[in-house]
């Protein structure tokens, strides 16, 4: 049976500043880009946690007559959300993927939401849950949501680990949030910043040097 030993899980909480139990390379790069924690893993992992119980609650076999549910995060920035969210939800479910780019490489603003791609699979007469890492300017779930309808879903649902506080994302219709942030740019967990930093455990403002692209982590 395998174990973690202490060091391997130190390095997963491991914060700027902190010791890089793998010795000097990848890690002190990117999180000397970091400039605050927004939401640390913990805050999330409990959010997730909470989100679950309601989506699971609400998607009780007596609430779907009879139909299943079918899960479609939005790619890429979902991916992280979803993994941890689904294995939280004791129901039988498919998935189904769309992909939407928005912020294509160093965009830190909405360029307006691009479907560029679907793997949904068969979503007629499912109670579809679309998933999404963060709601800014609707533009992402605008796009998704009529294209799910389209397929023939029974139901469509939608659910974002963040929001940004801002009117255009706050008068967006959205089933589940996790968390109201300010509009700022914000990385980790599954979002990106010219696709780096999706890999960070927690949501965090980058350091303007990062952004201005003048420093690239590896
Ligand atoms: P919307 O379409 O403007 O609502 O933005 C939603 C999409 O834009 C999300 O799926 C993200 O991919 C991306 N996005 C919005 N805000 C941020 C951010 O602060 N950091 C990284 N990606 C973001
Ligand atoms: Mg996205």
């Amino acid at each position: 049976m395998e174990r973690l030993s202490r060091s391997a899980t130190a390095s997963l909480r491991m914060r700027p500043g902190a010791v890089n139990p793998h010795g000097r390379g990848i890690f002190p790069a990117m999180y000397a880009d970091i400039d605050r924690i927004l939401i640390s893993h913990e805050r999330i992992a409990e959010k997730v946690r909470q989100l679950a119980g309601q989506i699971t609650a609400d998607h009780a076999p007596d609430k779907l007559n009879g139909g299943e549910v079918m899960i479609v995060p939005i790619m890429t920035g979902a991916m992280i959300f979803c993994a941890d969210l689904i294995r939280n939800i004791p129901i039988a479910m498919q998935i189904g993927l769309m992909t939407v780019s928005s912020y294509p490489g160093q965009s830190v603003r909405s360029q307006g939401a691009q479907l560029l791609g679907k793997k949904l699979g068969n979503v007629r007469g499912r109670h579809v849950l679309v998933l999404d890492d963060i709601l800014d300017s609707g533009g992402t779930l605008g796009a998704v949501v009529p294209a799910v309808r389209a397929a023939g879903a029974a139901a469509v649902k939608t659910c974002v680990l963040l929001r940004k506080n801002r009117p255009v994302a706050m008068q967006t219709p959205v089933d589940y949030v996790g968390f109201d942030i300010p509009d700022e740019f914000v990385v980790g967990y599954g979002l990106d910043y010219n696709d780096y930093y999706r890999n960070l455990p927690d949501i965090v403002t980058l350091r303007p040097q990062a952004i201005a692209g003048q420093k690239k982590s590896t």
